[in-house]
């Protein structure tokens, strides 16, 4: 299967309510917190909200590190901080990074705070906001930020609720609203890496050609990773729908009547990746 051929059915609809709902949120905050997500830094950005937020100073942070290839995100950060962009990785669940992400938010906010004092405003603190795609970890650094446990934020373009703005350091306001930003699937490859990865529902492209293009990128990629976790032996040059169906095998997916059950192994095979059961991979190349 070529990855050209990778579909997603995406209704633009709730995209002019997202951006609408961003450019409000943009207009109260100093300084804008864009996480990606480490295993796919390319296909989880948004280029828009270069294009809303303008001038406004931006951090990024790559999430889930824990997941990612260590060795990627270096490279990934390396890349980034060449192009000039300050950026570090996290890992919302444990809170590592997090202090280096503010220590970043704080050195991004200074100019804004320069502009204040000549202005004459003192006392005032920086506003930020955290956005991203879908899943890519907001509300879970909200929460840390916040010190709360239980999420409040709503993930749905387009659902209002009051404002809050959650004092973290000194001087630092966060938003309680993470600005939603949609996923963009111009490039079939694109869309294949936010499905993988969780940033767009199940329901809306076709799950065996998804899991057969992940094992096919494995196959090139992790070729090594990806066997010894099935402990399957991979021919040279063998098809990734062959791979399946070993798969299928070594861990006794059969149905009755004694067929592989490839339904359940492409259910297992994409929540053994999506929860990096399998392993820490990063999907997109620096
Ligand atoms: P969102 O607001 O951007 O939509 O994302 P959200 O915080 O809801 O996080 C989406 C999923 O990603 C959650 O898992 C969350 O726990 C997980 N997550 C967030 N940050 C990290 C991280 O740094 N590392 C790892 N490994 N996971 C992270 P979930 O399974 O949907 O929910 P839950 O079972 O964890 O509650």
């Amino acid at each position: 299967m070529d990855v050209k051929d990778f579909k997603i059915q995406w209704f633009p609809g709730h995209m002019t309510k997202a951006r609408r709902m961003m450019e409000d949120q943009l207009r109260l905050v100093d300084v804008v917190v864009e996480l990606l997500d480490a295993r796919i830094p390319a296909s989880s950005v948004n280029p828009m909200l270069r294009q809303m937020a303008g001038n406004k100073p931006r951090v990024i942070a790559l999430n889930k590190m824990d997941m990612a290839d260590p060795v990627k995100t270096e490279a990934w950060l390396c890349r980034l901080k060449q192009e000039g962009v300050p950026v570090c990785s996290v890992d919302c669940h444990t809170g590592k990074g997090v202090k280096q992400m503010l220590n970043l938010v704080k050195e991004a906010a200074k100019p804004v705070l320069e502009k204040w004092q000549k202005k004459g405003v003192r006392n005032r603190d920086v506003r930020l906001m955290i956005v991203g795609v879908p899943n890519v970890g907001k509300s879970t650094l909200i929460n840390r930020l916040a010190g709360r446990v239980k999420a409040i934020a709503s993930d749905r373009p387009g659902v209002t609720k009051q404002k809050q703005w959650v004092t973290i350091a000194k001087g630092l306001e966060l938003l309680d609203t993470p600005g939603v930003l949609w996923p963009k699937f111009e490039d079939p490859e694109t869309g294949l890496h936010l499905a993988l990865t969780g940033a767009v529902k199940d329901d809306i492209y076709d799950r065996r050609n998804a899991v057969v293009l992940l094992l096919q990128e494995l196959l090139q990629k992790y070729p090594q990773q990806l066997a010894s976790f099935y402990n399957i032996t991979p021919a040279p040059e063998e098809t990734a729908e062959t791979v399946m169906e070993k798969i299928a095998a070594a861990r006794g997916c059969i149905k009755a009547g004694g067929l592989l059950d490839l339904n359940k192994t492409e259910q297992m095979i994409q929540y053994e990746f999506k929860t990096a059961k399998m392993g820490r991979f990063t999907l997109d190349e620096p």
